[in-house]
């Protein structure tokens, strides 16, 4: 387990914040609310977070994450006397700490220094209070899915940070056991011929559960493999050998989900669609160096043969529906099997494989 000395320090938590019942105002996410339009509520149960592992944390990043116990204090009163009682969970507090947040330089260099450390790096600056009550009002959206496919959310508080009297919005919600989706899928070959389509499963979750928030109103906007986290050790109650969980809604929106006359969803934005297509592609292997000889059809071959076994499988779920006028652009029949026996053209043309 990684730990420093920050993760041992303790955060108070000193108010819970109440956000209006609808979504943050989009169009302002870029400036401080003013007024503001939520309330704080004072906490008599004094609750502490005492950090135990660090998941996130340091400079250039939209959140500090710790994983560690929130422990609140209630005192009650029988009747005659009146006794403390101590209430621990173990729970993930994702703190918007603004004086980490990522300076215009991430934004400058955004493709390399974003790419490598996992940040976002196509929306700009938003504001702890945006992405706090974004968090907060997804979880809320997608009530039935906490625990299922996504964390169970316990609430939004504000924190002081242990190590200066900085004050930050924060949630608290349970925490997923699991790695990233690209680990999982390619350990199990996904970047490799032949492909047994051993990820398929996964991947194809990852597809039904996006689909699922937009049924019930919300776009997750930041689909990349650092978000979407599988269990592989879920077995017992589960049909499918993986459990797989969408995390991170600080820059979700509400999304409205309407069906045309044909059956299918009209949609105004694709961008859910859109980036698990490129996760896709990358879990099949096309951001990775290969030496010279290597198929350079594989990744988008292995990508189109998955999407066709999802069609020939699927196809009568509603996500396939919805999801196909744009996945179809992904499948082709005109491979070229052999692998390539010529110079490596990427060092000719850098970033466009
Ligand atoms: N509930 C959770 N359970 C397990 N790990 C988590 C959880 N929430 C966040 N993490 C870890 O912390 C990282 C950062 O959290 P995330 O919510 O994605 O923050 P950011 O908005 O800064 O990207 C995730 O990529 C994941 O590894
Ligand atoms: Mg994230």
């Amino acid at each position: 387990m990684r730990s420093t000395l920050a993760t041992r320090l303790i955060h108070n938590l000193t108010h819970r914040i109440r956000f209006p019942a609808g979504p943050p105002p989009n169009s302002f996410r870029l400036e401080k609310l003013n007024p503001k339009p939520y309330t704080f509520e004072e906490l008599p149960d004094r609750p502490v977070f005492i950090a135990r592992e660090d998941l996130q944390v340091g400079k250039g990043r939209w959140s500090q994450v710790y994983r560690g116990s929130l422990q609140s204090v209630s005192t009650k009163y029988d009747g005659t006397s009146f006794s403390d009682s101590k209430e621990t969970q173990d729970v993930v507090l994702k703190v918007f700490k603004q004086s980490l947040f990522p300076g215009q330089i991430y934004f400058f260099n955004r493709h390399k220094r974003c790419r490598e450390k996992g940040i976002s790096p196509w929306w700009n600056q938003s504001t702890e209070e945006h992405m706090c009550w974004s968090e907060a009002f997804s979880y809320l959206t997608l009530a039935s899915l906490q625990g299922e496919s996504i964390p169970k959310f316990i609430d939004a508080y504000m924190v002081k940070s242990p190590d200066s009297d900085e004050e930050s919005m924060a949630i608290a919600m349970s925490h997923v056991a699991g790695r990233s989706i690209f680990q999982v899928c390619q350990e199990l070959g996904a970047d490799n011929d032949p492909d047994p389509g051993l990820w398929y499963p996964i991947a194809m979750e990852m597809l039904r559960t996006a689909h699922l928030m937009r049924q019930k109103g919300i776009i997750a906007r930041d689909l990349r493999d650092v978000n979407i986290l599988v269990d592989e050790n879920h077995s017992k109650e589960s049909p499918s050998k993986y459990s797989l969980k969408i995390i991170d809604f600080a820059t979700a929106e509400p999304s409205k989900y309407v069906l045309g006359d044909d059956g299918k969803a009209v949609f105004d934005e694709i961008l859910d669609v859109v980036m698990m297509e490129v996760l896709i592609a990358k879990i099949c292997g096309n951001e990775q160096e290969h030496p010279v000889g290597w198929d350079l059809d594989g990744p988008t071959r292995r990508r189109s043969e998955f999407l066709k076994w999802l069609k020939k499988n699927y196809g009568d779920e509603q996500f396939v529906k919805d999801y196909w006028f744009s996945l179809e652009k992904c499948v082709y029949d005109d491979y070229c099997y052999e692998p390539s026996r010529g110079p490596d053209y990427r060092n000719y043309f850098p970033g466009h494989l």
